[in-house]
């Protein structure tokens, strides 16, 4: 349930992933999803997904917010909130988790539901024995 000792930054920025949701294009799977991330520096950059006629051309929320944030130079994650219609709060997908490992192996990530529910992870427990640019050593 929502929570009453709620910082002021958390909810900043679930406040922002859930203004993402309503920009969410989804007209195939009727899911919309937003997610912002706090980047080291603390700005906060949203994205929402993005899908489309062909569906495996589909952006995932986590994944358009995450390239965003690169896009204006910024590599640095604290924390992730993601924000969707699921009555359940919807864990990220393995190819967002993929994603966020490349920047932020760690990454606190919180999850919230429409109807008030919430669920922290840490993306080590998500995605444990990530594939990582230490695998390419000797390749490159
Ligand atoms: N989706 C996300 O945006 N994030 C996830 O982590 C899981 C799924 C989107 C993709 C697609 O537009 C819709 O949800 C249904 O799968």
């Amino acid at each position: 349930m929502t929570d009453k000792n709620e910082t002021k930054d958390a909810k900043e920025l679930r406040d922002t992933a859930f203004a993402a949701m309503e920009n969410a294009y989804a007209p195939y799977s009727r899911f919309r999803v937003g997610a912002a991330v706090r980047t080291r520096t603390g700005e906060v950059i949203a994205g929402c997904n993005v899908e489309n006629a062909a569906y495996g051309e589909a952006l995932c929320a986590e994944r358009v917010a995450i390239a965003a944030a690169v896009a204006r130079g910024m590599k640095e994650f604290e924390e992730i909130a993601i924000a969707s219609e699921s009555d359940d709060p919807a864990a990220p997908c393995g190819s967002c988790r993929q994603t966020m490992s490349e920047f932020a192996p760690d990454l606190k990530i919180t999850s919230y539901s429409r109807n008030g529910k919430q669920v922290t992870w840490r993306l080590t427990d998500l995605l444990p024995e990530a594939f990582a640019s230490n695998h390419l050593r000797g390749r490159m």
